[in-house]
Formats: C-alpha cells, sequence, structure tokens
C-alpha cells in the first residue's frame, strides 16, 4: 500500500513569528479533529530559516514530517548562499523538494541540475518530492504526456531500484499553479496513471504501485476530495491553502 501524503509548500512566505502561529495552528486543528482514520502522513515545508523551529515543533506529532523547498547538489564547500542536503537532513527534517516549477522557470534549473539534485538528495537519506508539470502552451498542444515523460527519464530514470523507491512525485501542471484554475479530477488521474505507466515500464509492476503520486496546482478544501478520490492521486502538494491552518488540515482530512 502506498503513502497518501499532504504537503504543505509554504513557498517564500511567512516571518518568523507568523511561522511559529501557522503550526501552532495546524497543531491545533490536528488535535481538534482527532486521528486521521486514513492514515494519511503530513509533510510541511517552510523555507529554510524555519525548518530548525518546525522540526522541533512538530517532534512529538508522529503524522507531521519536515521538508525543504530546494537544495544545492554539494554536500559542503564553498558555494556562498547555498543550503546542501547535508544541512537539511541534519536538522532532522526528512524531505526536499526538487524540480518545481517556479525553480525551472526563475532560477532556469535543467534537467541534468535536476538529476545531480536527486542524487544528492537520496546520498544524504533524504526523500525526494521531485515535481513535474507542463506549462500552458503545452497543454494546448497536448503534448504534456512528451514533457512529462522527458522530465522523468531525464532527472529521475537513472536511479536504480532501491533509491527510486525512495522518490515521490508530485504532478503539477503549471497552469494550474497560483491560478486557481485546478486540473479536472479526470486530467489529474489521466497524468498520474500514466506515470505510473512510466514507472511500470522503466523498473516494474510493484515500484509503479507502491510510488506516491501527488497532485499540485490549486488544490483547495472545496476541490481536494474529489482530487483525491482518484485511484491514482495519492495526496497533494499544496501551495496557497497549506498557509491557513484550516484549509490545509481540511484538504488533510479529505480522503
Ligand atoms: P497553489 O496550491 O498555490 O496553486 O501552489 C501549488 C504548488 O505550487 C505547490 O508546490
Amino acid at each position: 500500500m502506498r503513502t497518501k501524503i499532504v504537503a504543505g509548500n509554504w513557498k517564500m512566505n511567512m516571518l518568523q513569528h507568523e511561522a511559529i502561529s501557522l503550526i501552532s495552528d495546524i497543531k491545533k486543528e490536528l488535535k481538534n479533529r482527532g486521528p486521521n482514520a486514513k492514515n494519511t502522513s503530513m509533510i510541511i515545508m517552510p523555507p529554510f530559516t524555519w525548518i530548525p523551529a518546525a522540526v522541533e515543533m512538530t517532534s512529538a506529532e508522529p503524522a507531521i514530517s519536515i521538508g525543504a523547498q530546494n537544495c544545492y547538489h554539494e554536500p559542503n564547500g564553498a558555494f556562498t548562499g547555498e543550503v546542501s542536503p547535508e544541512m537539511i537532513q541534519s536538522t532532522g527534517a526528512e524531505y526536499a523538494i526538487l524540480g518545481h516549477s517556479e525553480r525551472r522557470q526563475y532560477f532556469k534549473e535543467s534537467h541534468e541540475l535536476l538529476k545531480k539534485k536527486v542524487n544528492a538528495v537520496i546520498n544524504a537519506e533524504l526523500y525526494p518530492v521531485f515535481c513535474c508539470g507542463e506549462p500552458l502552451e503545452v497543454r494546448e498542444e497536448n503534448k504534456q504526456e512528451t514533457l512529462i515523460k522527458q522530465q522523468l527519464k531525464e532527472s529521475l530514470f537513472h536511479l536504480d531500484e532501491q533509491d527510486f523507491s525512495k522518490v515521490i512525485i508530485a504532478y503539477e501542471p503549471v497552469w494550474a499553479i497560483g491560478t486557481g484554475k485546478t486540473a479536472s479530477p479526470e486530467q489529474a488521474q489521466s497524468m498520474h496513471q500514466f506515470i505510473r505507466q512510466l514507472i511500470h515500464d522503466n523498473y516494474n509492476d510493484k515500484l509503479a504501485e507502491n510510488t506516491t503520486i501527488l497532485y499540485g496546482g490549486s488544490c483547495k478544501p472545496d476541490n481536494a476530495r474529489e482530487l483525491f478520490s482518484k485511484p491514482d492521486v495519492d495526496g497533494g502538494l499544496i501551495g496557497g491553502a497549506s498557509l491557513k491552518a484550516k484549509d490545509f488540515i481540511d484538504i488533510f482530512f479529505s480522503f
């Protein structure tokens, strides 16, 4: 059985006091709602600066893990301003998002660079949350499957089976991110099924069945249930709605 996950990508939001009060509110909401009967796991991904506090504040919460939104691909050295996967791992955080479309678009992250980051994250014993997704013009030409296949092939499918089993994939159509335009449950299901088939073709049935594939892009409390009801959608990578404790917890309980 693959793990169901609801992950909150805070992006570049929250000052220190806001970060602390958001995590306190998430913990309170979680307590009010009681245990999650579907065994869903939660990952909170704050900016680097708030990771140690987030780890400390959630250390007694078995349902909550902490992750980073990015990292560099070297373990240490003269790379001013960068943060290594080893540093993230040493805080007690367990995950790192890689290949988010904002990193690909604004910071020109290439397939080749992402391949190095995937290797570095796995070497540091973190779990990569690898994002893929197509811009609007690619969807309009109906070439989304070709692009997703290339994104996965060039940065991920070099991994051996054991390392691939640590990967979580997030399908985030760029046209749905921050736009309020969610992919329909059918569009999400179709792409998730395609991704699972690619894993099957490159590895085997067992890995395909066990890989968690998240949907991201304007996922909100009012559409999460329908998206998560699709057989190949194993949860969500949530942007805007992860900044409000109640909305995030509503999504967390949407299975
Ligand atoms: P929104 O939920 O704000 O559309 O962002 C999605 C996203 O980019 C998560 O990584």
